[in-house]
């Protein structure tokens, strides 16, 4: 590819060393179509003949069959002759239509090709996590309909706080995924602009029509300047950033339902076809597809750091250092798409244990707030209020029963303000109905949230999918 003004041989270890077609293999369906577009633009620039470009496609197009696919994609890795993805089209290539396939390294780098591939790959996987979180995010919707009234206790400090719909609660992952969403759809934006054109460094040395590749390529126009475009990897931060935000909330998932499977909590089943045993204890089903899906996280954490330090500080423009983020970039997009494949199955068969969250729900005071809310309907300034029903709380402590285990007398000793529809107004169904605002537990608010967030799901679909679609 480059020996010419060689007179040593590399050295066997450095050779061996230095390649990354281990890694970069994977690009292989994205170079192909940046040169399919790359043999367009030299068409047009009169370099090729019209035939000729017709043949380098047709035969880029071939060996996409033969080597991707094909069982052959699965020993790519270990094709030992290429240096990298790039050089590896090029061996391919001759080796399907001759001579011919070098003339199409002409007025390109593979500076511009790789940042060219690895945007593609970035659109193509973020792509692909939308569509993997919305599913999931379906799953989510479609266990809360199905959980209908059901209420469960919610924690602050991991203390029962407020009673809360087990649909409030499944939800809340909803919001969660839909920012996810939105954060890759709106990276996508920024990183669609196309490097081809941009050369090694300075620009093409040939007047190529760069709008005919990016157009070609689904890119919103080519990028504005060639030394950012060959050396700008921010697109992979940004990238690897959201990955890492997705894998910080499906931790907080996997440890939900950790803590819920336990005895101690005993609010969830998990499934026994995502479970494993022990080989020592025979009683035991463990959790681990959400203890790994919390130690993954860790993993793509560091991806985040890894390309962070590998940018710092490093000179314009392209840098060999920047083949180095290409395996942390694998790993986490592998790693976490493989997550989100789960966690949909996963979700749809986790068992809801409702009796039992509805009877954690229905001891140690989770209707205080609600209660003390009462007296400050009755003109009780919520600071008293929230001092008397401390004292009733206390009392019924001392009583050994809940709050509707004291008698009007009782109460009347605390505030004169308590009547009889006292107890209507903190029962478990009253108590959550108090919270009747946007985006609060009340059965209707849900019920309303739930239909809100079906519509959007089902519209983000047709934006994500359209982002995906503009490279095939
Ligand atoms: N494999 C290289 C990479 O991933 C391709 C670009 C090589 N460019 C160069 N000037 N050596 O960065």
């Amino acid at each position: 590819m480059w020996s010419g003004r060689f007179r040593e041989p590399l050295d066997a270890r450095f050779e061996e060393w230095q390649r990354s077609f281990g890694f970069d293999w994977r690009l292989l369906p994205q170079e192909i179509a940046a040169s399919k577009a790359h043999a367009s633009v030299l068409a047009a620039a009169g370099i090729l003949t019209p035939t000729e470009s017709a043949q380098v496609r047709n035969g880029l197009d071939a060996m996409l069959k033969d080597c991707w696919d094909s069982a052959r994609r699965s020993s790519l890795a270990s094709d030992s002759r290429a240096e990298d993805v790039h050089h590896f089209v090029e061996l391919e290539l001759t080796a399907h239509i001759g001579e011919l396939a070098l003339k199409l390294h002409t007025g390109r780098s593979r500076n511009e090709q790789i940042a060219t591939d690895l945007r593609l790959y970035v659109r193509e996987h973020a792509a692909k996590a939308q569509e993997l979180l919305r599913n999931w995010a379906l799953a989510l919707v479609e266990r809360a309909e199905a959980a209908g009234d059901a209420i469960m206790p919610a924690y602050t400090h991991l203390q029962r706080a407020e009673p809360v719909l087990l649909a409030h609660w499944l939800l809340a992952y909803v919001s969660m995924i839909e920012r996810d969403i939105s954060r890759l759809a709106d990276l996508t934006t920024r990183l669609n602009y196309c490097p081809l054109g941009s050369g090694a460094i300075a620009g093409a040395t040939l007047a190529l029509d760069r709008t005919i590749a990016s157009r070609e390529l689904g890119f919103t126009a080519p990028t504005a300047n060639s030394m950012d475009a060959t050396s700008d990897r921010d697109f992979l931060v940004e990238f690897l950033q959201a990955l890492a935000t997705i894998a910080l909330h499906t931790s907080r998932f996997a440890e939900e339902i950790t803590l819920f499977a336990t005895a101690e909590f005993g609010f969830i089943t998990l499934p026994e076809s995502f479970s494993t045993g022990s080989s020592a204890m025979p009683q035991k089903m463990n959790p681990d597809l959400t203890e790994l899906v919390r130690g993954r996280t860790g993993r793509i954490q560091g991806a985040v750091t890894a390309v962070t330090m590998q940018l710092k500080g490093l000179p314009l423009a392209y840098n060999k250092d920047l083949q180095e983020m290409q395996l942390p970039l694998f790993e986490s997009v592998e790693g976490l798409l493989a997550i989100l494949e789960l966690l949909s199955p996963f979700t749809n068969k986790l068992g809801f244990r409702l009796q039992t969250m509805e009877n954690a729900a229905e001891s140690g005071f989770l209707n205080a707030m609600a209660a003390a809310t009462y007296l400050s309907h009755r003109g009780v300034p919520f600071r008293r209020a929230h001092h008397i029903i401390g004292e009733a709380v206390r009392l019924s402590l001392d009583k050994g029963c809940e709050l509707d285990g004291l008698t009007l007398e009782e109460l009347r000793q605390f505030s004169p303000a308590f009547a009889e529809d006292f107890y209507s107004n903190i029962t478990l169904a009253a108590t959550v109905d108090c919270h009747d605002v946007i985006g609060g537990t009340a059965r209707a608010r849900v019920r309303e949230a739930l239909t809100r967030a079906k519509a959007r799901l089902n519209s983000e679909v047709t934006s994500s999918m359209e982002v995906a679609g503009a490279h095939s």
